[in-house]
C-alpha cells in the first residue's frame, strides 16, 4: 500500500540517545519516503514532569535539528511542535473523557516514572490519553516506535475503537510498528535495563551528539558476561546480545549472522563503537550546521505546524461533533 498517513512523537527532554535512533529515529526517516508522514516534538507531553521553561525551549529546537540532521526532510514530511496544534490538548480531552481511570492506572511508564517523582502531576497519569490524541487527530495508519510504546499504542487503539462505536465511525485505528532489531536497545552497563535518560549513571547510556572518544570508552567497557562465546541469546546473555543488536541496527546483517563472525568480545565492543560513531558522524556534522542557525528551525517549526494544523482542524471539528458539541 502506498501513501499512508504516518505519525509518530518523542519528548525534547534533553538530548535523544541511542535507543531513540535505533528503535525510532531511523524508522521516522524510513517512513517520510512514499506516504504522508507527520513528527511531532511532543513538547506539551514534557512537561507532564517539571521542566526548566529555558531547558524546554532549548531541548525543543535542538530535537527538531537532531532529527532533520538525522535525514527527516520538512519539504517531505511534516515536523512540527506539539504545543503550536492546540487541537493536541483540546482531542486530548476529550480523549481523556473516553479512557478509564483503570485503564490509565495500568500503564507501566506510569508506574515506572511515578515512582521515580517526588511530585506527581495529574498529567503524568493522563499522558497516555493525550498520546492517544496525537496520533487520532491524524487519520494515522501506522505509527513507529519503539517497544516500550508498545503498551501505550495498544491503549490508543482501544481508545478510538471505544469512540467510534460509541459516537459513529469517526477515527482511523492505527497499527504500530516496531522495528525488527534494537526496539528496545539496552543501557551498556545494566543489559537488563532499557537505555534511557533517566539512568542513575551515564555509562551506559551513547547519546547522538556524544564526543565519538566517550562512546568508544562506553563502548569497551560494556557489560557483557564471563563465558567466551559470542551468541545472540537476549535471555541469558543479555549484554552480548544487546551490542549484537546495536550492530545490526546499524549495518542491516542479522545479529545471529554477525555472532558467527566473532569469537571476542573485545573485537565486538570495538566494531560496534566503530559502526555507531560511523554513523552517528555526519549526522552530528550536519547537526553542528543546523544549530548556527536556530531562527531557521524555527522557521522550519512554524511553516510544519500551519500544515499540521490543517489536518488536525478538520479531524477535530469531526470528532466534537460526533460527540455532540454544537457547532462554533
Ligand atoms: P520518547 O520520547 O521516550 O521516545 C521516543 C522514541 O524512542 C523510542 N525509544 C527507544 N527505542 C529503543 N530502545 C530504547 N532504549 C528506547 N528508548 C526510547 C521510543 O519507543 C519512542 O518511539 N510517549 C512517547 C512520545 C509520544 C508518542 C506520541 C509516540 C507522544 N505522543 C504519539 C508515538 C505516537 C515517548 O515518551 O517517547
Amino acid at each position: 500500500m502506498t501513501n499512508q498517513r504516518v505519525f509518530s512523537g518523542i519528548q525534547p527532554s534533553g538530548d535523544p540517545h541511542l535507543g531513540n535512533y535505533l528503535g525510532a529515529i531511523q524508522n521516522y526517516v524510513h517512513y517520510q519516503d512514499g506516504n504522508d508522514a507527520v513528527y511531532c516534538i511532543v513538547d506539551l507531553h514534557a512537561v507532564t514532569t517539571q521542566r526548566d521553561p529555558e531547558a524546554l525551549r532549548t531541548d525543543t529546537l535542538r530535537l527538531a535539528q537532531v532529527l532533520i540532521a538525522s535525514g527527516l526532510d520538512p519539504e517531505n514530511c511534516i515536523l512540527f511542535a506539539q504545543s503550536h496544534v492546540p487541537q493536541h490538548a483540546q482531542l486530548g480531552w476529550l480523549m481523556q473523557a473516553t479512557t478509564s481511570f483503570g485503564e490509565l492506572n495500568r500503564m507501566t511508564q506510569f508506574k515506572d516514572k511515578g515512582d521515580r517523582t517526588e511530585f506527581v502531576s495529574s498529567a503524568l497519569f493522563s499522558y497516555p490519553a493525550l498520546q492517544a490524541a496525537d496520533i487520532l487527530l491524524y487519520d494515522t495508519n501506522i505509527v513507529p516506535v519503539g517497544d516500550d510504546q508498545r503498551q501505550h499504542l495498544e491503549l490508543s487503539r482501544d481508545v478510538a475503537q471505544r469512540f467510534n462505536s460509541r459516537y459513529g465511525d469517526t477515527f482511523v485505528i492505527p497499527e504500530h510498528v516496531i522495528p525488527p532489531v534494537a526496539a528496545r536497545v539496552m543501557d551498556l552497563q545494566r543489559p537488563e535495563d532499557k537505555m534511557s535518560k533517566t539512568a542513575e549513571a551515564d555509562n551506559g547510556l551513547v547519546m547522538m551528539l556524544e564526543d565519538p572518544k566517550s562512546i568508544e570508552k562506553k563502548f569497551k567497557r560494556a557489560v557483557t558476561d564471563s563465558e567466551d562465546e559470542v551468541r545472540f541469546d537476549p535471555e541469558h546473555k543479555a549484554g552480548v546480545s544487546n551490542l549484537l543488536s546495536i550492530l545490526s541496527a546499524v549495518t542491516g546483517e542479522t545479529p545471529t549472522d554477525l555472532a558467527e563472525r566473532y569469537t571476542q568480545y573485545g573485537r565486538l565492543k570495538v566494531d560496534t563503537a566503530e559502526a555507531v560513531i560511523e554513523r552517528l558522524r555526519p549526522i552530528q556534522e550536519r547537526f553542528a550546521e543546523l544549530s548556527s542557525d536556530p531562527g531557521e528551525t524555527a522557521r522550519v517549526l512554524s511553516a510544519g505546524a500551519v500544515k499540521a494544523r490543517e489536518i488536525a482542524e478538520d479531524v477535530y471539528s469531526r470528532a466534537r461533533s460526533n460527540m455532540g458539541f454544537l457547532p462554533v
